[in-house]
């Protein structure tokens, strides 16, 4: 464990090298960025991309039970307010995955990630606007980015999905 006089001293180095660095390029920039990548992409799928996603699922579309049809839309503003944070975490997961040393290649693993990201920025937009439709809609199309990616790099997890939706559906 790093005491926080080596962190102080580390952060002086850091900008002691900032400061006289010579006028750095966007390139050098990038390259001295360091990421902390320890947690696998497994362990951000299941602790940060699954519980956001599962909110924004919760809070679309209608459930029919033995009273009827209730709606599961949010009814209040902090309700709305709170779709839209979990819609940032998506947001923001989409860079996460893309980030060197977690991104498994610089091809379709780029293109389903942008994809998370832009269904929750449409998953936001609705929220800020209250839009249901465009909200349920932005939860199908981040479904469907889940399972394009899911096919292409570890088809179980699809099963696994259809599993407990299944067992979901049976506890209704
Ligand atoms: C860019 C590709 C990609 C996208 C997009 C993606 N996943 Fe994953 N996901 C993976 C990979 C790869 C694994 C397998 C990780 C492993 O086991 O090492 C995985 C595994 C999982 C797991 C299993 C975790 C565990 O504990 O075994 C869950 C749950 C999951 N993803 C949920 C989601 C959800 C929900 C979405 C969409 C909101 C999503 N994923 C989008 C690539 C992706």
């Amino acid at each position: 464990m790093p005491s926080l006089k080596h962190l102080l001293t580390l952060l002086t180095i850091v900008s002691i090298a900032a400061c006289s660095a010579p006028e750095s390029s966007e390139e050098s920039a990038q390259s001295s960025a360091v990421f902390n990548t320890t947690l696998s992409v497994k362990e951000v799928m299941a602790l940060v991309l699954e519980p956001a996603s599962d909110t924004l699922w919760d809070s679309g579309g209608w459930v029919l039970d033995a009273s009827g049809y209730e709606e599961l839309y949010p009814t209040t503003d902090e309700g709305w307010a709170f779709v839209r944070a979990q819609a940032a975490v998506i947001v923001e997961t989409g860079n996460m995955l893309a980030l060197p040393g977690r991104a498994v290649d610089n091809d379709a693993w780029m293109i389903y990630s942008e994809g998370l990201s832009e269904a929750g920025l449409n998953a936001m937009a609705a929220a800020a606007s209250r839009n249901k439709d465009d909200f349920f809609q932005a939860g199908a199309k981040l479904y469907s980015v889940c399972t394009a990616c899911h096919q292409a790099y570890n088809p179980d997890i699809n099963n696994r999905f259809d599993i407990e939706a299944d067992a979901e559906s049976d506890a209704d």
